[in-house]
């Protein structure tokens, strides 16, 4: 008999593991759907780390070895960014048309790095997602986990500010 696929606890009340549920939930729990689910936590969060590497494979049934196997084997996968903080710009349309372009030029001209890079005191790193099921708040970004809603440039120089270690 085959067992109904019984859904995993999100890790947290983050909107984005909907994203990850639902595609989850598309194919069924199957294992064959690894790649697909992977690349909807990276959409979504921009990278993949331990904790939602752990969630994928507990909710497809899968060795978590052979989770960790597929993202560090494919390069379009990335492993959580180096920096210490990590702030996640959404880049989805919905964000995109709200300005997410000059949230971008914000952070490289306060940190002088672009998605996908960390400063080179290890300090931030930036990472740009595709919609992270926040659109109503658009533009989104997330700070360390944290989602901010209606993000300006002023949030973002605060944040930067404050996470390398200059007073606000
Ligand atoms: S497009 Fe940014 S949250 Fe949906």
């Amino acid at each position: 008999m085959l067992a109904y696929p019984v859904s995993v606890p999100l890790p947290s009340a983050d909107k984005r593991w909907k994203l990850v549920e639902a595609t989850i939930r598309r194919h069924g729990h199957k294992g064959t759907a690894l790649i697909e689910v992977l690349h909807t936590v990276q959409e979504s969060f921009g990278f993949l780390d331990e904790v939602s590497l752990r969630f994928v494979a507990t909710s497809l049934r899968l060795p978590l070895s052979k989770v960790y196997g597929v993202a560090t084997f494919y390069h379009y996968f990335t492993l959580k960014p180096p920096g210490e903080h990590t702030c996640v710009v959404c880049m989805g349309t919905g964000c995109y048309v709200k300005g997410a372009g000059d949230l971008l030029r914000t952070i490289e001209e306060t940190a002088h790095i672009k998605p996908g890079e960390t400063t080179p005191d290890g300090k931030i790193s930036v990472v740009a997602a595709r919609c992270i099921g926040a659109c109503s708040l658009a533009p989104a970004l997330v700070f360390d986990g944290e989602v901010q809603s209606k993000a300006d440039s002023d949030a973002i120089r605060r944040e930067f500010r404050r996470w390398m270690g200059h007073a606000a």
